[in-house]
């Protein structure tokens, strides 16, 4: 989604501002766009397109100012074009960036044209330039033309704002989506993600909803939702520029796929104590009370809903709990029943996707006995909002389709399914074997990603498909959910997930010899099964990809491709490793069909409008 950069410093900005915009291309965008405050006067410069197209026009027609802005836009109001495309402007007086929705600009702009203001795009955004543009003719500073301006506005969003009458100050400003303050020596800086700044600066401030902040080279003023100062506290970031470097691979996916086994070991090590799972990995508070708890309700959106799904069968199998599990913009609208004791939780990777963030919020209003989030980012709104947390340690993951986050969520939720069962009164020795098999994951992880060239060589049976279907059964259907997600988001192959007996209630009707059909058959009780399920597929002459347990004994029948596991997982181990050759596969099949896998078209990284 959009990125937003600003940079306020006592040297020319323009390279800071476009390397920034670079750095924020993962989120997904159609089009770019900055502003500077050159000798007092706004200049900008606006492409449809790629930061590439925006820095060669920079280069045929630089522009220089030590104040500025930028942009990254993913359309939600009129088409990417260069006039749609941020900072927008009121006259060369206020340039606005802007990421969110305005979700009351159609009766903003009808005001501002009955009033003689006219409009130069179809965006939400100009409404809010033209009305700080307003207040500021009225003889106010910049933080209360904002102010005011800002709060005529309906919906979630954050902007940074430069006004010519102030040619040293940028204003920021976070309305329910993430804004961040920079402290640089002797320059300070504003972004909507940490991953603009990191060559610059470890130090940040974190606004909250409703805060405003007024930056200049020398000095940091953030005023609170009802205008008063307010102190933010000052966090050291882990990250550096290294973080999202990437290195030898050629792709940023690549990179993060084969970082999958550091990642795990990084996020599985400190929820294990003693060989067990330990209780307080959301805190001594919520450790407390887990004998407690009689149900748990999960809410997430795509991968992170997969993981949800997974947990579930971990949950009811390890902990005999029952457990929700709602797709986060559902959960808003019809939230299943609170039991007395139980527990919410939220999965994102990010800690931005906005309806997630809802559904959190809605959650908090419903008596839980703890509502908990799972993030990958310590410095997220999700992570921010809620009291109680366990951070997975997958680092900072760059490509649009999550995978080491996706792993490390199913890691971080087999130990907390694991807790659970201990602490509701499971055999400490089943508890302590399960652990064990947890713990061994980063391990098969590791043999697991030696099947790369074997996927890359098969990838080629998907080349040519338009329709793929994923089956699994029991915890192996969210598995192929995943499968069929990582599919079609980077090959743009139609590919959809069904548990594997429900083919005969409707999509056997689709099987003919175009279908490719990947079948997911660990060697559990319910192999039998699965193997008439593939029966049906292979008498309709259904092209079958099964990716097995190397004892299944499967895969020798005519015009079946097998692939198997290098060693048998157990129950816990499956749905993890199972997930990794699902990954490669939709990486190989995008990489050959010439796709960029790090940036599918039309996705963004973190979900922030709902
Ligand atoms: C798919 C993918 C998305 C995200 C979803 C939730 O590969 O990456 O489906 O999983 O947008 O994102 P987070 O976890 O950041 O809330």
């Amino acid at each position: 989604m959009c990125g937003i950069v600003g940079v306020a410093a006592e040297r020319d900005i323009a390279p800071l501002l476009l390397d920034g915009l670079r750095r924020l291309e993962y989120r997904g965008y159609d089009s770019a766009g900055l502003a500077l405050l050159d000798n007092g006067g706004l200049k900008r410069l606006r492409r449809p397109g790629e930061v590439a197209r925006l820095v060669e026009e920079f280069e045929r027609q630089p522009l220089e100012g030590e104040v500025g802005i930028a942009h990254t836009r993913w359309a939600t109001h009129g088409a990417p074009t260069e006039q749609n495309a941020h900072p927008m402007f009121a006259g060369e007086r206020v340039a606005v960036a802007h990421n969110g929705i305005v979700e009351n600009y159609e009766a903003i702009k009808e005001e501002l044209t009955t009033g003689g203001v006219v409009f130069s795009s179809e965006t939400d955004t100009e409404c809010i330039a033209h009305l700080i543009d307003a207040e500021l003719s009225a003889g106010k500073d910049l933080a209360t033309a904002a102010r005011d301006a800002l709060a005529r506005l309906k919906g979630s969003y954050s902007v940074v704002v430069l006004a010519a009458a102030e040619p040293d100050a940028i204003l920021a400003a976070h309305r329910g989506a993430p804004m961040v303050v920079g402290l640089g020596e002797s320059e300070n800086y504003a972004a909507s993600d940490i991953a603009a700044l990191l060559p610059v600066t470890r130090r940040y401030r974190f606004l909250r909803d409703g805060d405003l902040a007024l930056l200049t080279r020398g000095s940091v003023e953030i005023t609170g939702a009802g205008g008063e100062a307010v102190e933010r506290p000052m966090v050291e970031s882990e990250f550096g520029p290294e973080s999202v470097e990437r290195g030898a691979y050629r792709h940023y996916m690549q990179k993060e796929i084969f970082e999958q086994a550091r990642a795990v070991r990084d996020t599985l090590l400190p929820l294990i104590s003693g060989g067990l799972p330990d209780a307080s990995m959301f805190g001594p508070e919520v450790g407390a009370k887990l004998g407690e708890i009689t149900a748990v309700h999960i809410a997430a959106c795509g991968s992170a809903f997969n993981a949800g799904l997974v947990a579930r069968q971990w949950i009811q199998d390890y902990a005999k709990l029952p457990c929700t599990v709602e797709i986060a913009s559902e959960y808003r609208y019809r939230p299943p029943p609170c039991p007395p004791n139980c527990l919410f939780l939220a999965i994102s990777q990010s800690g931005e996707t906005a309806d997630t963030l809802a559904a959190t919020r809605a959650a908090r209003e419903r008596g839980y006995r703890a509502v908990l989030a799972l993030s990958n980012v310590a410095t997220s709104s999700l992570v921010r909002n809620v009291e109680h947390s366990l951070l997975t340690r997958a680092g900072l993951e760059v490509g649009v389709a999550s995978t080491k986050a996706l792993l490390t969520q199913l890691a971080a939720l087999a130990m907390m399914a694991l807790a659970l069962a201990r602490a509701r009164g499971s055999r400490e020795e089943e508890i302590r074997s399960l652990t064990q098999e947890a713990a061994a994951l980063p391990g098969l992880i590791e043999q697991l990603l030696e099947m790369d060239g074997r996927l890359a060589e098969l990838a080629g049976n998907f080349r040519g498909r338009e329709h793929v279907l994923f089956l699994g059964r029991g915890p192996m259907w969210p598995v192929a959910m995943e499968g069929a997600l990582k599919l079609k988001e980077l090959s743009y192959i139609h590919a959809e997930a069904y548990a594997a007996g429900e083919l005969k209630h409707g999509p056997l009707a689709l099987v003919d010899d175009r279908m490719m059909i990947v079948a997911l058959a660990p060697n559990d009780g319910l192999l039998h099964k699965l193997r008439s399920n593939l029966e049906e597929v292979r008498a309709r002459g259904g092209q079958l990809f099964v990716v097995s347990d190397p004892d299944a004994n499967l895969g020798h029948e005519d015009g079946m491709i097998a692939l198997r596991l290098p060693a048998p997982p157990t129950a816990l181990q499956a749905p993890v490793l199972y997930t990794v050759p699902l990954q490669l596969l939709a990486y190989h099949v995008a990489v050959q069909k010439g796709h960029d896998v790090d940036r599918p078209r039309n996705l963004a990284k973190s979900v922030t409008v709902d």
